[in-house]
């Protein structure tokens, strides 16, 4: 079986930062949020930025990747060809949403108009409760429809039906029809009219919720 999942680390940041602007590259909203130019090293700093979360939230944070084990390496990240990012919420309930703010190459307002009706629906609807949370989902473009992804949010379901918790995320128009397999159901879709950045469309995000099986 040459896809496993297993738990990732900080060794593998600089992988999921590779996949993570892999995986968005043709994604309509990112030229949007993250117009550029970026830094050279924005791979880096973006490493650091997840590993240093990883590292500050030991006990809700936690990293999960698929590795295909048919691929040549001469590290094991580079075997890694999917990525989680799934944060529990339990015995403690979640903390107030955080208000990310993003680097130099980000458009400020953009991500303002894209990023606040997110947080701002999760903390009205999950706020202060104890829940699981899907913070972030990629595949290798090489490698999506081979099932991957759905073993990644196997982990976080199973994860949450154990514990007796909902599961929340915000969906990618990518994302959504493998979530909705998954049993999870739209509560809020938001909308962001791209002409206002110059682009063509309108983006939606779909907060989604999953109640518990048992
Ligand atoms: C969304 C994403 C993570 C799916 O990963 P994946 O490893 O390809 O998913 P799977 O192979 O497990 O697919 C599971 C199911 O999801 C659905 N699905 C996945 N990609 C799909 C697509 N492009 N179009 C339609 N359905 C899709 C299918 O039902 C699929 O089952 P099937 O292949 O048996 O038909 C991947 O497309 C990705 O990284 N997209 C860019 C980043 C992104 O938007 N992430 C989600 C953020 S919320």
């Amino acid at each position: 079986m040459p896809l496993q999942l297993v738990t990732a680390g900080e060794a593998d940041a600089l992988r999921i930062a590779e996949l993570e602007r892999d995986a968005y590259a043709d994604s309509p909203i990112s030229p949007v949020l993250f117009p550029g130019p970026h830094p050279a090293n924005s791979l880096e700093l973006r490493a650091a930025q997840m590993a240093e979360f990883l590292r500050a939230n030991p006990h809700t944070v936690h990293w999960l990747k698929v590795v295909d084990t048919d691929l040549a390496h001469d590290a094991e990240s580079q075997q890694l060809v999917a990525f989680a990012q799934w944060h529990v919420y339990h015995p403690d309930p979640a903390p107030p949403v955080e208000r990310q703010t993003f680097g130099p190459g980000s458009d400020p307002e953009a991500c303002h108009d894209f990023f606040s009706p997110i947080w701002d629906t999760r903390e009205r609807v999950m706020g202060g409760k104890t829940y699981v949370y899907l913070k972030y989902l990629t595949t290798d473009p090489k490698h999506q429809r081979r099932g991957a992804g759905r073993m990644l949010m196997k982990w976080g379901i199973d994860e949450a039906d154990r514990l007796g918790l909902p599961v929340w995320l915000e969906a990618s128009p990518e994302g959504k029809k493998l979530y909705e397999s998954c049993g999870l159901k739209v509560v809020e879709t938001l909308e962001m009219d791209l002409s206002k950045y110059g682009m063509t469309g309108v983006h939606r995000t779909c907060s989604m919720r999953r109640d518990p099986s048992n």
